[in-house]
């Protein structure tokens, strides 16, 4: 059984820029092994991730995640059922408080949200419209 997550959260306090690309960085390595895909986005503060994989797993990973102290207010967006797993590999951003020069990151991005399971990517498309 196929299981997608996403929420969004706030990053601590003192947490550096530096620390948070080594986070970005270590999930996509960690997930990419485990066959978990979907997309990290961490912007002004802010994270937005969606997980999918098998169900056990993906649920396993988010309880680790909500006890992660490198952020905080958590809010689930959906947990849900999915049919397959759509997406080749693991993707995270680090988007810039300046958009403008992340445009090529961003629309690279948002393409690979297209790869998304259909039932869930209107709900992303709308959190990345108003997270950037
Ligand atoms: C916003 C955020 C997202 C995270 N996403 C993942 C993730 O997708 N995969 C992952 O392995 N760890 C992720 N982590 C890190 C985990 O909370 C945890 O530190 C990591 O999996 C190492 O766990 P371990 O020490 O038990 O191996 C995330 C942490 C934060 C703060």
């Amino acid at each position: 059984m196929n299981y997608a997550i996403s929420y969004v959260s706030t990053v601590a306090s003192g947490i550096s820029e530096n620390e948070i690309e080594n986070l970005l960085k270590l999930t996509s390595s960690n997930n990419n092994q485990v066959k978990i895909t979907g997309i990290l986005l961490y912007s002004n503060g802010n994270f937005f991730q969606v997980l999918e994989g098998e169900k056990t797993m993906v649920t396993d990973l988010f309880e680790k995640i909500q006890q992660d102290k490198r952020h905080y207010n958590l809010i689930p967006i959906f947990k849900k059922e999915i049919e397959g797993q759509k997406f080749d590999t693991y993707e995270n951003l680090f988007l810039s408080l300046d958009a403008a020069y992340n445009r090529e990151e961003l629309d690279y991005y948002k393409s690979h949200v297209e790869k998304l399971d259909p039932s869930i990517r209107n709900s992303v498309n709308y959190v990345l419209e108003n997270f950037s």
